[in-house]
């Protein structure tokens, strides 16, 4: 079995917007994989966000991948737009694809990687047979809208399952989770197979600062290996 790499990636819900730029400068400099990024439209989930000026506006102040969260009914009709704002990986809602294969091959073919995110209650069987096509699996562990929300315990056998099917098929495809990832959560969630964190409230919100908590919760995800 190969060794998995943790990844931290900061979701942008929780930073204070009157500061963005400086809250994604200091995630970057304090040790973030990856910047996430929760596009919502007010009709899959019950909250509006943002689209792709601020996708654009990240792009230009990190060199870290963006990871776009498309929390959005047809996503398809905006996958060259996130793309060419910039985004490394464009995850979409299963429960939003009735041509799910199509979909992937389409966020390929405008360059990105695949992301597939799964709902707490959609089955992981919904998209075993394309799992080949995605380059990342993203396990919702709460209801998908807002953040600051807890995890749902139920989701992590699910982890589970997709984390031995990826190892059967043998691609080195990421397992992630988002949604009430915190220190007393994430490493049970790390025992169930994660390796892509998110983490908004976690991270924007601690007392402690930003590049503690950052250390923290990826201490806490391998613990055999402290962060340092
Ligand atoms: C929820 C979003 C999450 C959210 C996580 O719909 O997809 O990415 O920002 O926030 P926390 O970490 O606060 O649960
Ligand atoms: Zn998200």
């Amino acid at each position: 079995m190969t060794a998995k790499a943790i990844q931290i990636a900061p979701s942008i819900l929780a930073a204070d917007f009157t500061k963005l730029g400086e809250e994604v400068r200091a995630v970057t400099a304090g040790g973030a994989d990856v910047i996430h990024i929760d596009v919502m439209d007010g009709h899959f989930v019950p909250n509006l966000t943002f689209g792709t000026l601020i996708v654009e506006a990240v792009r230009r102040t990190t060199h870290l991948p963006l990871d776009v969260h498309l929390m959005i009914e047809q996503p398809e009709r905006y996958i060259e737009a996130f793309a060419e704002a910039g985004a490394t990986m464009i995850n979409v809602h299963v429960e939003t694809c009735p041509h799910l294969h199509r979909t992937l091959q389409h966020i390929r073919a405008a360059g990105a990687k695949t992301g597939v995110a799964l709902n707490p209650h959609t089955p992981f069987e919904l998209i075993r047979e394309v799992l080949p096509e995605v380059d990342r699996v993203l396990v919702m562990t709460v209801n998908p809208g807002f953040g600051g929300q807890r995890l749902i315990p139920a989701t992590l056998n699910k982890v589970r399952r997709i984390r031995e099917a990826i190892t059967a098929l043998g691609q080195p495809i990421e397992l992630g989770v988002d949604g009430g990832i915190d220190l007393s959560t994430i490493a049970e969630v790390a025992h169930s197979g994660a390796d892509v964190f998110v983490a908004g409230s976690a991270i924007f919100g601690a007392a402690e600062g930003i590049p503690a908590a950052m250390s923290a919760l990826r201490a806490a995800a391998m613990p055999s290996h402290p962060a340092g």
